[in-house]
């Protein structure tokens, strides 16, 4: 019996009939998608597959791929081991590529040895979503392409860049300069001393793109505005309310300093930025946040006051609305899609297009809205915090927990992702530790049938999948700390809560006061 993940669809496994057997002479169908699988067998079994053209191929041992329009979903595939040879169908490449994954876990399991058997498979979810934050913690070119080669392994098909934050601006763009000169470093990270920086040319960027094509993962950019912005502010100071001098912030939580409404300049930053983004990124989906953006500045400000006024706005949340439709039409004309996190404020979207897409953060506090704007045609994917958040402890949502969670289905709620936010992951191998072995949990939703799904099923399989971890030199959390009992659970989650100790609330208590009484000084 095998374990794959995520579960596929269907595997028929038949007594009879020679086995294929991966040998030095084993060939594959070449196609430009294969370097990795190529790296994986030479890597577990010392083999070095051969190329071979289309139609070369024949007899025992071979890795058959062929393309056709039996196969009738897009990423779907079959994968069937018969007369000693596999032969992988698929309708588009993508499908192949996937089902090279599957076979990656067949090989191990089997040890290279792999008998009679038919997988039919296909996703669940058109949208299959990992985020990486860049913004907390840099990761190098070589990381990043790491996080992508594991999410692959995955069948996740989104990759979703958080590539701005208070903490660090992370993206060269020709026509700001500062914002990498300045914007990509900070002073020192929380209670640390050490500084902390870094950020992708535009080539590197580039690279990252091709790299991901490469695998048939789309790659949507984050450009978080209005708020998250302080790494921004502290380079240009007159994109905020007040002009404020502002350093990198150097603390988590969520800052009162963000983009000013009121300003025509404002919008002409976000629109020269996204002219340089939306051109290095051509899947035409712009993640635009949207996220944690507290109005307290937006209520002082006589130019973002004036600006509701004129536009006839009735509260600072619908000059957010105001604020993100415009910035959605600049980039509709240029044909992207638009997301934003359904932050926690949106509490009913007069003046918020219906045509940008949601990604659900929070479902408990604003589920009526959720499900009104669903109903009313609104497209959103499930990433919600709980149990979606990859940095949350084990303690607070465990692998059961994040395998059982199911994120609604119709045709307006068409995906998933899951998200790793880094104010607590500094490095690679915390990184493995939070998301191994969850991710496996929330590929296993995004990709296998709602009826195949099966806890019990799931965990009987975690020693395969740690065996195909350990192919990838993978950190991942065990079953003790994933599942941890209630005493190791506490102790996570306790720990976690240190954040609670930042200086961030008397920060933003002084700003705060600071700012007002500049605002009565000038009446
Ligand atoms: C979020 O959790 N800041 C979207
Ligand atoms: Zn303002």
């Amino acid at each position: 019996m095998f374990n794959i993940l995520p579960q596929p669809n269907e595997i028929l496994l038949s007594a009879e009939g020679p086995r294929f057997v991966l040998n030095s002479e084993t060939g594959i169908t070449k196609k430009p998608y294969l370097s990795e699988f190529l790296d994986f067998v030479k890597r577990e079994f010392d083999v070095r597959l051969h190329k071979r053209a289309e139609g070369e191929q024949q007899g025992e041992n071979e890795i058959v791929i062929t393309l056709t329009d039996e196969i009738e979903d897009e990423e779907g595939y079959r994968l069937s081991c018969r007369d000693g040879a596999v032969f992988i169908y698929a309708r588009q490449d993508a499908g192949a590529f996937y089902a090279l994954q599957t076979l990656k876990q067949l090989l191990l399991q089997s040890k290279g040895n792999v008998p009679p058997l038919l997988i039919n498979d296909k996703p669940r979810f058109k949208y299959r979503g990992f985020m990486l934050d860049s913004g907390r913690y840099f990761w190098t070119v070589e990381e990043v392409k790491r996080f992508v080669d594991l999410c692959a392994l995955h069948k996740i098909n989104v990759f979703h860049w958080h590539l701005t934050e208070d903490q660090g601006w992370r993206i060269e763009i020709k026509k700001y300069p500062l914002l990498t000169e300045k914007g990509s470093h900070r002073s020192h990270t929380n209670f640390g001393c050490v500084p902390h920086g870094g950020f992708y040319t535009q080539e590197d960027i580039k690279e990252i793109v091709n790299y991901c094509h490469e695998r048939f993962m789309k790659v949507m950019p984050e450009f978080d505005i209005p708020g998250h912005v302080v790494s921004a502010i502290a380079c240009y100071p007159e994109l905020s309310c007040f002009d404020r001098n502002l350093d990198v912030a150097t603390h988590w939580g969520v800052k009162h300093d963000i983009l000013c409404a009121g300003k025509e300049s404002t919008f002409q930053f976000v629109f020269d930025v996204l002219d340089e983004i939306l051109e290095l990124f051509p899947d035409k989906l712009i993640h635009l946040g949207g996220d944690e953006a507290v109005k307290m500045r937006w209520e002082l400000c006589p130019l973002c006051q004036k600006r509701m006024k004129e536009e006839g706005l009735k509260n600072e949340e619908q000059l957010q609305h105001y604020f993100m439709s415009r910035v959605n039409r600049y980039v509709r004309e240029k044909g992207y899609t638009s997301v934003m996190w359904n932050y926690d404020g949106v509490d009913g979207t007069d003046y918020l297009d219906r045509d940008i897409v949601w990604q659900i953060c929070g479902m408990s506090d604003n589920s009526n809205i959720v499900n009104e704007e669903l109903k009313a045609g609104r497209k959103m994917y499930n990433s919600s915090s709980f149990p979606y958040y990859l940095d949350f402890p084990y303690g607070w949502v465990n692998l059961k927990m994040a395998y059982d969670f199911e994120p609604g289905m119709g045709e307006n709620m068409f995906g998933v992702e899951a998200p790793l936010w880094t104010e607590y992951v500094p490095d690679l191998k915390k990184a493995d530790y939070c998301m191994f072995p969850r991710l496996g949990a929330i590929a296993e939703t995004a990709w296998s049938q709602q009826e195949d799904k099966s806890y019990e099923r799931f965990a009987a399989g975690l020693p395969e999948y740690f065996d195909l971890l350990n192919a990838y030199d993978v950190r991942y959390a065990t079953m003790a700390q994933c599942m941890p009992s209630k005493l190791r659970g506490k102790c996570q989650s306790t720990w976690w809560n240190r954040r609670m100790l930042h200086w961030q609330g008397v920060h933003n208590f002084i700003d705060d006061a600071i700012v007002k009484s500049k605002v009565q000084k000038q009446k």
